[in-house]
């Protein structure tokens, strides 16, 4: 069993508190931080709700800091529409017991990351602001993260807009420092999440799994709203795409993913195609600065995460009993 040190650094969201679950159940991961962004919500709920989730997945040791509140240049981008004015749906689960970690998200991506160089992965699974600013002031991050895997981006259709996946569409301008950083960028995009759907047949295997599905996933599924239309969107009758939890699976899982050499470029100034992540697969191998999921295997993908939850519900409780 190897275990993988990884950094989350995320907007919860729905599929940020599924993948922050996955992480607290699968046992070769081990989380060193979590980091928190404005994004679906703003960055008081986002932090709020990363508490909260960490502490009912019986992860409450692991530090959560909070990070930007806004994108580099442009206004916030929210996505209450799509998670709800909390961020996690109908989920109704305790206050957290603690409040952040003192310090910013932006320095604790570099200090962790340099007191453990070349070992720890940094999963962003939200707009990618944090990690830019990382990047602008302390460029040796590059070569200090073991890997830098992205929930984000899309070869093909966006969904915030035809062209934008929301994480990109967010914050382009950090979108481009991190492809543009010079490391190569596992992305994760819709290309690949919008196959991992949280289907009726999904959600009845979870069924069993206490509190944690009664408190936690089922409601903060039934409460993703206003899901994008059209073919293979999350509305086409196969239930919410869990996009987050496709790239932290990944990480304990390559396997999971078929991944291509590309060279991906994101549009800052399109009027129509601002956020774009414009996928090059035939660059030149050395003009290559991503790895880009195009498929995954959806069996495995769901073996894989309900054996984490099972992992994680024995820890949170058989349902209706609230810990004294
Ligand atoms: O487009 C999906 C992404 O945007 C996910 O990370 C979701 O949480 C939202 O942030
Ligand atoms: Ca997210």
């Amino acid at each position: 069993m190897t275990v993988q040190k990884v950094i989350i650094d995320c907007d919860p969201g729905i599929d940020d508190a599924l993948a922050l679950a996955f992480a607290a159940g699968h046992p070769e991961l081990d989380l060193r931080g979590i980091t928190t962004v404005a994004g679906n919500v703003g960055l008081d709920k986002t932090t709020a709700n990363a508490l909260r989730v960490r502490d009912f997945v019986g992860m409450p040791d692991v530090p959560v800091i909070a990070g930007c509140p806004r994108p580099l240049l442009r206004p916030p981008l929210h996505a209450r529409d799509v998670h709800g004015d909390s961020g996690l749906g109908a989920a109704s689960i305790p206050a957290a017991s603690s409040g952040p970690a003192g310090g910013h998200a932006v320095d604790f991506l570099a200090s962790a990351t340099a007191t453990e160089p070349g070992q720890i992965t940094l999963i962003a699974i939200g707009p990618l602001t944090n990690v830019a600013l990382a990047l602008r002031l302390y460029p040796e991050l590059v070569s200090q993260v073991r890997n830098v895997v992205i929930m984000g981006g899309s070869a093909g259709r966006g969904n915030v807009t035809p062209a934008a996946e929301f994480n990109i569409a967010a914050d382009p301008e950090a979108a481009a420092i991190v492809f543009g950083a010079g490391w190569t960028v596992t992305m994760v995009g819709l290309d690949v999440t919008l196959q991992a759907r949280a289907t009726a047949a999904v959600r009845d295997r979870m069924r069993g799994l206490g509190r944690l599905a009664d408190e936690l996933v089922l409601p903060s599924l039934a409460g993703y709203r206003n899901v994008s239309r059209g073919p293979g969107s999350e509305s086409d009758g196969g239930g919410p795409a869990v996009h987050d939890v496709c790239a932290v699976a990944s990480v304990a899982a390559p396997e999971l993913l078929t991944c291509l050499p590309a060279r991906v470029e994101v549009e800052t100034a399109g009027r129509w195609t601002s956020g774009m992540t414009v996928t090059d697969f035939n660059a030149a191998d050395d003009a290559c600065n991503a790895r880009v999921a195009v498929a995954i295997d959806g069996g495995a993908f769901w073996d894989l995460v309900l054996d984490a939850y099972a992992r994680v519900a024995a820890k949170v409780g058989a349902a209706g009993v609230t810990p004294r």
